[in-house]
């Protein structure tokens, strides 16, 4: 079938939730994808995030090929040595002691405030359901995650949503001690807010929340799902902050590809949440904890490559700045860590991306369109970068 023929047919079967480029996308290696005519792509938005090691990668594939001849699923009434492995793994590299596995972000989400709304009720009584999230902020399309995403466009049509939810300002500790009371369950926040904008606070904002929730009791949720797994040149965006969280929440790079998402937490929390509390069909489905097993000891491996996503974030961060001092009416600021970057332009990015697209690079926008958004795999080189950057320097030219 010709790629027409796919997309017109797709357009009539899907819930028409999303917004497609008319492209068809059929393989991928590396930073690299082709679609069926063969036309070639660097890929800079890595699935949103979530191709931490690229397309296709190696060590991915081989667990992958070798944990589906085995065994493909079992119920989580029994035990299964990828389960294990993986626990292990995110418990030995994180401030956790037990870990919750799921299949994706939003569901990592409403597992932490389930977590927290139980661990809080079994303490302090059952009036203590309010989460305290922020404005701008993105936790999923689930009810739960929904309801402590601080961006009305998404809740428009589908209230109401979870009652008891205050948003504050993100960067701004001091709202949230503002908006405490007794019946705070948790604070819930991203790092860095991504979908949002790509907006990082500064150096002691999570510090002081973290102090807040110490002195109020309450228990601090990092939705690390689009930070977590290396993403920021860490393994987990906290370790940038110095902070202990209570409960963070992990999914996107987490199986290199794999659907898999997780909360986290340590052994006093975790307690609160006993047998028949909580529960996943495919949560920690052996597949996807091989993918994820293999995801987590590549990025891992001798520290190389968190090191290297640093090292390569700040060559990146230079060329788009002095795309910036060539282009000063169009970008307002360039903002990252790692291998999270934003563009913030003065114009609408969507023409921006689509010329991108038609001369071979996949990117994103985030926030309300004006940030262009980068989120390449770990494994993204110079040369990728110079190309990637010159298309867009091109592109700019061509937008008014
Ligand atoms: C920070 C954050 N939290 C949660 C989610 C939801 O994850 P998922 O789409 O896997 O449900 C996302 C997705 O973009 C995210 O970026």
């Amino acid at each position: 079938m010709e790629a027409k023929e796919i997309i017109a047919n797709a357009e009539k079967l899907f819930i028409p939730t999303y917004t497609r480029f008319p492209i068809v996308l059929r393989k991928g290696r590396g930073i690299k994808v082709w679609d069926i005519n063969d036309k070639e792509y660097l890929d800079f938005l890595g699935g949103i995030a979530v191709n931490i090691l690229g397309h296709c990668p190696r060590k991915v594939v081989i667990a992958v090929q070798k944990q589906v001849q085995r065994l493909i699923h079992v119920s989580n009434l029994y035990y299964t040595e990828p389960q294990l492995q993986l626990a292990e793994i995110l418990v030995k590299n994180s401030f956790a002691d037990r870990v919750f596995l799921c299949n994706s972000g939003t569901e990592a989400i409403e597992g932490a405030l389930k977590l927290a709304r139980i661990y809080m009720k079994n303490k302090f009584g059952k009036n203590r359901f309010e989460f305290i999230a922020t404005f701008n902020s993105f936790h999923g399309r689930s009810f739960g995650s929904l309801s402590v995403t601080g961006q009305k466009k998404y809740h428009e049509g589908f209230e109401p949503l979870l009652e008891g939810v205050k948003f504050v300002p993100f960067n701004d500790a001091e709202a949230i001690e503002k908006v405490i009371n007794e019946n705070t369950c948790a604070v819930i926040l991203e790092p860095i807010q991504a979908e949002g904008g790509i907006n990082i606070p500064s150096k002691n904002y999570l510090k002081k929340v973290r102090e807040i929730c110490n002195k109020y009791k309450i228990p601090l949720i990092l939705d690390e799902i689009q930070t977590g797994i290396g993403r920021t040149g860490k393994l987990f965006a906290y370790e940038h902050f110095a902070v202990e969280p209570d409960i963070i929440t992990v999914a996107k790079g987490l199986g290199g590809g794999i659907p898999i998402g997780a909360f986290l937490t340590k052994e006093e929390i975790a307690q609160a949440m006993g047998p028949k509390t909580h529960a996943s069909t495919f949560g920690g489905n052996p597949v996807a904890c091989a993918a994820a097993v293999a995801t987590l000891e590549t990025v891992l491996e001798d520290g190389y490559l968190l090191d290297y996503c640093q090292r390569i974030s700040k060559y990146f961060i230079k060329k788009l700045n002095s795309l910036k001092e060539k282009h000063t009416d169009k970008i307002k600021e360039i903002r990252g860590i790692g291998l999270l970057i934003g563009v913030e332009l003065t114009i609408d990015g969507s023409e921006i991306v689509k010329k991108c697209l038609d001369k071979g690079l996949l990117i994103g926008t985030a926030g309300d369109g004006r940030v262009l958004r980068f989120t390449p795999p770990l494994v993204v080189t110079k040369e990728d970068i110079d190309k990637a950057v010159s298309i867009i320097d091109s592109v700019m030219g061509e937008v008014s």
